[in-house]
């Protein structure tokens, strides 16, 4: 055991240490203040009462930023106790296999480092998302604790101690503290291969079935390299963009169809692969494509329901199913037809770690690209990856058959995001101030071609821990079975982020195959008029349309 001297820094409180949707993120200039990221970890350790001789796992998404931040975190926890710290080597680890970590080795929680689909870089984001024991998202009272000690903080401990080697695998004993760097991939692509039919994935790509997976130079590479190519036999170049660079190779690194343009193209192609796929800065989120068509994320976890029978995960049927409240609820049509229940929880993931801990659901997902199971208590984009090459190994149909099948059974749920970004705050807040205060008044009012049938602020009573989340994002519903969700974003690092979700149903006998757009022009048209968004901020058209 080698001796390092613990010290203590004194310390003064940063305003707006508060955690969002996803734990802390900033602009990278504001983490690398002196002590900024510091006084944020010792609030984190702070609200671990039981952390003395405790197992935290460290990992990031290897954004720039990543090695300084971890090489202080196990400083810090080695000066605070804790018994054991399992790190990613490189301080790499994707939000999901850290999530998985967490549950193998008994952690008390883990330091994921990650602005997750932020840009990376100096001028681009950083973030540091605490997990908890269970293995997911620090819920509500967790982040409000470690916010309100972030106020009062007036020092934090470190040791003295020169940096750790965390190129090479191994362990290292300081002080009380055991640190093992570990192989941040051969643990998940495990958990992966008992959870999937990897013979039947290996014989469809044997058989020719062509894939291309943009890991967009970040975390994933190194995962999908593992699965995809090495065990799995997908043919080397199968996954692009595999290496993880510090800035993403200037990229953003957000699987939509904007940041993701170029495999869309690709997929759109007449000779272009029969299967594409993309995840984002950490690993948890998924973009899913077949050749000619593009799945949107609320359809992704409706048609993984319906088919998660053909999945040796789930086999035996599927608890019940949770979306978050500005998912499509398309997979509410499969949950009923499945006879299990659906749950529709806030924005986050945080908000579905308690239901899938009492077991009440086995599936869950988000509009934002995030679909995830009882595996980890992360949305877990490989994982969906592996979902949808399964269900396809299992079928033997292409993509786009699948898509028309589920549409023909169920109906289909157009759907679109509307993003404004980097709005100023005031005018944002005040938008959706006024909204939220005429929300009671707006049963009957006639917008456009629609007309308003009921309206209103979604507020959340968790079913199995009893707590409630108001303010959730404002909601309107139209007498035409139309829907549009409005809420600010609790990720943005800039101004206020503005998102706008619109869908429409269409039932199994109605017209399937329109452009998603055009259907939505009439509901985009209807909430403009209620919510004034064009001429209160100035904004001819969103930015970023998914
Ligand atoms: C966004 C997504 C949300 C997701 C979160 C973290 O949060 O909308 O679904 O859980 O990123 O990936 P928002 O910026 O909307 O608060
Ligand atoms: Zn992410």
């Amino acid at each position: 055991m080698t001796h390092f001297q613990p010290i203590t820094v004194s310390t003064t409180p940063f305003e707006g240490q508060k955690p969002g949707t996803s734990g802390l993120r900033k602009q990278t200039e504001v983490f690398r203040q002196e002590h900024y990221a510091e006084n944020f970890i010792q609030s984190v350790f702070d609200t671990i009462k039981d952390r003395k001789g405790a197992t935290l796992v460290i990992g990031g998404d290897g954004r720039f930023h990543n090695q300084t931040v971890a090489q202080t975190a196990i400083r810090m926890a080695v000066a605070n106790g804790f018994g054991r710290v399992v790190v990613g080597r490189n301080a790499w680890l994707s939000t999901p296999a850290a999530s998985h970590l967490i549950r193998k080795h008994d952690a008390i929680g883990g330091l994921i480092l990650s602005a997750s689909h932020n840009p990376g870089g100096p001028d681009g984001d950083f973030g540091i998302k605490f997990n908890i024991a269970n293995g997911g998202p620090a819920p509500e009272a967790v982040t409000q604790a470690i916010h309100a000690r972030s106020e009062t903080i007036a020092q934090y401990r470190l040791i003295d101690s020169p940096e750790l080697d965390l190129t090479q695998l191994g362990s290292h004993d300081l002080n009380e503290t055991m640190i093992d760097v570990v192989d941040p991939v051969a643990d998940y692509a495990d958990l992966m291969e008992s959870l999937f039919d990897f013979p039947a994935i290996a014989a469809l790509l044997a058989d020719g079935f062509t894939i291309r997976m943009d890991a967009m130079h970040a975390i994933t590479g190194p995962y999908a390299m593992e699965i995809l190519e090495r065990r799995l036999g997908a043919p080397a170049g199968s996954v692009i963009n595999a290496e993880p660079l510090p800035d993403f190779g200037g990229g953003h690194p957000d699987p939509n169809l904007v940041h993701a343009e170029q495999l869309h193209d690709t997929m759109m192609s007449a000779d272009g692969p029969d299967f594409g796929a993309a995840s984002d800065g950490d690993g948890d989120r998924n973009l899913i494509l077949g050749k000619g068509i593009y799945v949107s994320p609320s359809d992704s976890l409706a048609v993984l329901a319906a088919n998660a029978h053909l999945v040796p995960a789930f086999l035996r049927g599927i608890a019940g199913v949770a979306r978050s409240m500005p998912t499509s609820r398309a997979a509410d049509r499969v949950a009923e037809r499945l006879g299990v229940e659906a749950y529709e929880t806030p924005t986050g993931w945080k908000f579905f770690g308690t239901l899938l801990d009492a077991g009440k659901v086995s599936i869950c997902g988000e509009e934002s690209a995030g679909t995830g199971a009882d595996h980890v208590r992360e949305k877990d984009g490989l994982w969906a990856i592996l979902f949808w090459l399964n269900v396809i190994a299992a079928r033997r149909e292409p993509v786009a058959q699948i898509m028309a099948d589920h549409w023909q059974r169920y109906g289909r749920d157009y759907y679109a995001r509307h993003d404004y970004e980097a709005l100023d705050t005031k005018t944002a807040q005040a938008l959706m101030g006024d909204l939220k205060e005429g929300l009671a008044d707006l049963a009957g009012t006639r917008a456009g071609e629609l007309t308003v049938e009921r309206a209103d602020s979604f507020s959340y009573n968790d079913p199995v821990d009893g707590s409630v989340s108001e303010n959730q994002g404002l909601r309107l519903f139209f007498t035409d079975g139309s829907r549009a969700v409005l809420r600010l974003s609790g990720t943005g690092t800039q101004g206020a982020t503005l998102r706008v979700y619109l869908e429409r149903y269409e039932p199994p006998s109605g017209q399937l195959d329109r452009d998603v757009g055009e259907v939505l022009v009439p509901l985009a048209d209807a909430v403009d008029e209620l919510a004034g968004i064009k001429s209160r901020t100035g904004r001819d058209a969103p930015d970023v349309v998914t």
